[in-house]
């Protein structure tokens, strides 16, 4: 299970600090929660802050952005410059961008690309891109902010998933972003969960490297 603390939960004040600190805890990836103020109702930070992070972590560290952003289309390059590791995007865009192209585009920049669907939106509608992807968001809150609760009838379209990849021979990672800590982490793990974002219950946790290794080991 790879463990990826959300930056939206950090010291702003500290963020190159803070992000060593994921890492020093045991963090697999960073997970960087970019808001556009148009997708979801907040605003977070953008490829400048993300190109920080990188040169605080290192060259080697796997920053996974999600982009909770409409215009990911026009933005993607920006984050690609800004040297993270993958770049996810929102299914609730089909119609309004081109998501195959994107996709491709991300990939043919030589980052990993992802496919995010909010808790409202059928996992289906991820069915046409899941040979083009590394990975599937599965959203267990209402993007926007950290802290909220964990909605566990998301699992089942973590099943869904879990199936068709198994099914079809597919190896894209799955991903649950949104209220997770050490009592949620086993429940992802048995729908079949590779990944699990987690910002309140490791930047604020009393020791992070034991919240990080609890939810590994759940
Ligand atoms: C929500 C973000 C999540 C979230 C995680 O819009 O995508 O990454 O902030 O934070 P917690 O773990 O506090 O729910
Ligand atoms: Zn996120």
């Amino acid at each position: 299970m790879l463990i990826a603390p959300s930056l939206l939960a950090a010291d702003f004040t500290q963020i190159g600090n803070e992000a060593r600190r994921a890492f020093i805890a045991g963090a697999d990836w960073l997970h960087l929660d970019v808001m556009d103020g148009h997708f979801v109702d907040n605003v977070s930070f953008g490829p400048d802050v993300c190109a920080a992070v990188r040169r605080a972590v290192g060259p080697t560290a796997f920053l996974d952005a999600h982009l909770m952003i409409t215009a990911p289309d026009h933005y993607y390059p920006r984050f690609v410059k800004a040297g993270v590791n993958l770049i996810c995007i929102h299914a609730e865009l089909d119609g309004q961008v081109d998501l195959s192209a994107t996709l491709r585009g991300i990939r043919e920049a030589g980052v990993q690309c992802g496919l995010a669907v909010n808790p409202a939106t059928p996992w289906e509608a991820c069915l046409p891109y899941l040979e083009a992807v590394d990975m599937v968001l599965v959203m267990s809150v209402v993007p926007g902010f950290g802290g909220q609760s964990f909605m566990g009838e998301v699992l089942d379209k973590v099943r869904a998933l879990a199936a068709w990849r198994k099914e079809h021979g597919a190896s894209f990672l799955i991903q649950m972003d949104g209220g997770i800590g050490a009592e949620q982490a086993p429940l992802c793990r048995e729908a079949g969960a590779d990944c699990l974002v987690a910002g309140s219950s490791t930047f604020r946790a009393k020791s992070m490297s034991d919240a990080i290794m609890t939810m590994r080991n759940a």
